[in-house]
């Protein structure tokens, strides 16, 4: 009971059950190098404040050096007696350097300690990710760049509904993931907040300087309130909702990679490298990859709901509820970094089959708003010249045909205003190179995309 660092009103030992229920340590310890970074500019402001002396923050920055690197050899020996990361190191510091190692708590409690470590490996953990969205943003931009002449038949309600360029359908997605590294960049600023010096609620006497420290860690704010700043855990939140958001964004790119890797599609060859086999049918390739993206998202959703539900209702200030806030994080980063990692890869490494998406164009009688329009602009009411290819799409599915097939007679028996410069309008790769508009499908606005996604990339 004596070898706790908090051991001194207790008289009798904490019970087994009470030890293993409560202690962090067995995942915490991941926070082992943000907290000894942490110390170390505590020590350091503590000793430029003058309340401690100049050579005990070197004993104690000496110390937690020799700390990290044997928990870096693995020869540390962490102790579920000491419960949390924090109080293992600090234990160990105090073995190595003696009376200065008692000081290093000085002017701070665990609370502002472990929100503030936890804050250092947020940020950690979000340029991580920043980074992996911009490999799999410069992974699908290639894809694009191979791709700008491309074509498939782009769907609203997963049916058919008019021909794109495989480019401006990749680009999307590279669009939205720029969007949540932006969004992840946005949340960093308030991940970057110093709660050092907040001590366990209420501040603390000692003259210290929250700034020095806070410069120090590369924070770039410190705490406006010390009750909040002990208690307040939005940064975690936020930070996994960003990660929910990947998610979804990546769910969605799975499940048209599964899509369109079905033979029935065709429309891509998946790597071997990042495919499955079946144990008992031969001919399989199974888009495992990409199924288990999909399949994780729930994962990260769930995390995010346990962070929402860890916060909620908590009086003031410091709850141990709150230790509860990192495992989901820990989850929620470990598969957004993984799931970015193998859509770059999977995605640098799909192999589309221009010819079946060529194919698939014919089914769907995408170039049919064509026909309307073209009518329409040729005087036919757009009423009357939508139920006329509406007609021509009836006769040709009746023929198992294209619109594109239908003979000149055919389509001007439909609609009289038909002429043979009809065959233009609906040849597909017409059909994109018209949407010159900005951010349409044409090819001028794909390599504007292309171009800005470039931009994008080579500022990171
Ligand atoms: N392991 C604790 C946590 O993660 C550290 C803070 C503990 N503070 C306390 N007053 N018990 O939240």
């Amino acid at each position: 009971k004596l070898d706790k660092l908090w051991g001194g009103r207790f008289s009798e030992s904490t019970h087994r059950l009470m030890e293993e229920f409560s202690e962090s340590v067995s995942y915490d310890r991941a926070l082992y190098e943000q907290d000894i970074r942490g110390s170390m500019a505590h020590a350091r402001m503590l000793a430029d404040q003058g309340v401690i002396p100049a050579e005990d923050a070197k004993a104690i920055c000496r110390g937690l050096e020799q700390v990290k690197q044997e928990i870096e050899a693995g020869e540390f020996v962490w102790k579920t007696e000491f419960e949390d990361v924090h109080m293992n190191i600090e234990s160990r510091l105090t073995e190595i350097v003696g009376e200065a190692g008692k000081k290093l708590h000085t002017g701070r409690s665990r609370n502002d300690q472990v929100a503030l470590d936890f804050r250092l490996y947020v940020a950690d953990r979000l340029e991580n990710w920043r980074k992996a969205i911009a490999a799999l943003v410069s992974a699908l931009a290639d894809q694009a760049e191979l791709h700008r002449k491309t074509i498939l038949p782009g769907c609203t309600h997963f049916q058919p509904a008019q021909p794109v360029a495989l480019a401006h359908h990749l680009l999307a997605y590279a669009t939205m993931l720029m969007r949540d590294e932006e969004r992840i960049t946005d949340c960093l600023k308030r991940v970057r907040v110093s709660p050092l010096g907040a001590a366990a609620l209420a501040g603390t006497t000692y003259p210290i300087d929250p700034e020095r420290s806070a410069k120090e860690l590369n924070l770039h704010e410190t705490f406006a309130n010390s009750m909040d700043a002990v208690s307040d855990r939005d940064f975690a939140v936020e930070a996994v909702f960003c990660g929910s958001l990947v998610m979804a964004h990546l769910s969605r790119l799975a499940e048209e990679i599964i899509i369109w890797a079905n033979p029935n599609f065709g429309f891509v060859k998946l790597p071997d490298a990042f495919a499955t086999g079946s144990s008992i049918m031969p001919q399989k390739k199974n888009p495992d990859s990409a199924e288990l993206v999909r399949g994780k998202t729930g994962r990260v959703y769930g995390a995010l709901m346990s962070l929402l539900t860890v916060v909620k209702g908590l009086p003031m200030a410091y709850n141990r509820d709150l230790q509860e806030d990192k495992e989901p994080f820990f989850d929620a980063d470990s598969t957004v970094s993984g799931s970015l990692g193998i859509m770059a890869g999977l995605v640098s490494e799909l192999d589309f089959q221009a010819d079946a998406m060529l194919k698939a164009l014919d089914k769907g009688f995408v170039n049919a708003t064509e026909l309307a329009d073209y009518l329409a602009a040729r005087g036919v009411p757009f009423r009357e010249a939508h139920h006329a290819s509406g007609r021509a799409v009836a006769l040709a599915e009746s023929k198992g045909c294209g619109l594109e097939a239908l003979s000149l007679e055919e389509l001007q028996a439909i609609a009289p205003a038909v002429e043979p410069d009809v065959y233009e309008v609906l040849d597909y790769a017409n059909c994109v190179a018209r949407r010159k508009a900005p951010g349409g499908t044409g090819p001028d606005s794909v390599a504007l995309q292309l171009g800005e996604v470039e931009k994008w990339l080579f500022i990171r």
